[in-house]
């Protein structure tokens, strides 16, 4: 993955744990590089050594870390020179998943090795369920962090269940979304 991921996990552990944390992390994960290049393709496996380091150096589970890596990454990104078409890109919780795909194709052009997952989106009464089509595997809590975090964007509290996973052998992970204002 783009070394932005990287970073944002980076700027994620060094806030909440200390520099010291992430350095121990990257030296257990065996990653030799000082610094991630925002614009440079890795290979998905540092991106998951980092993790699983970080798990196992913190003992604590790793969907719980992807879950939380989720929530922070729309607030890295948000703050990124890619936010504003995050932003811009809708203006509920609702639509901008529903125009994920159209999102992450507008964030390829600056990024052409983009290798970008794909959302698709239904309407469920008052809720949505949402497929997430990846080759990536277990990042299913990552997605449910992903959908609360684009919910605190809107000022709406969001409620994630997963209907179905592809680690266990459906065709692809499926979420129910219930978002509603926040009080
Ligand atoms: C400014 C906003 C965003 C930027 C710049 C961005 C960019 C990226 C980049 C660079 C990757 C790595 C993929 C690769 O290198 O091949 C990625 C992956 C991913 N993005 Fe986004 N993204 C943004 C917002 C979002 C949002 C709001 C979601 C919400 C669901 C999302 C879902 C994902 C997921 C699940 C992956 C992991 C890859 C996979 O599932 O295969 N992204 N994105």
């Amino acid at each position: 993955m783009y070394g932005m991921v990287n970073q944002a996990l980076e700027a994620l552990v060094t806030e909440r744990f200390g520099s010291e944390t992430w350095a121990v992390v990257r030296e257990k994960a065996g990653i030799l590089d000082p610094a991630f290049i925002t614009m440079k393709q890795y290979p998905d496996e540092v991106t998951y050594a980092l993790a699983g380091a970080l798990s196992e150096h913190l003992q604590a589970p790793l969907p719980d870390l992807l879950h939380a890596f989720g929530i922070y990454w729309v607030a890295y990104a948000k703050r990124g020179p890619w936010g504003k078409i995050m932003l811009a890109s809708g203006g509920s919780t609702y639509e901008l998943l529903a125009t994920l795909d159209a999102m992450h194709a507008r964030i390829a052009i600056s990024f052409p090795d983009l290798k970008p997952p794909s959302f698709k989106v239904r309407t469920d009464g008052a809720a949505v369920v949402v497929d997430y089509h990846s080759h990536r595997p277990g990042l299913a809590p990552f997605v449910m962090g992903l959908i609360e975090g684009i919910g605190t964007l809107f000022g709406e509290s969001v409620k994630v269940e997963q209907l179905a996973s592809k680690d266990a052998g459906a065709p692809a992970d499926s979420f129910r979304v219930l978002a509603s204002k926040a009080a």
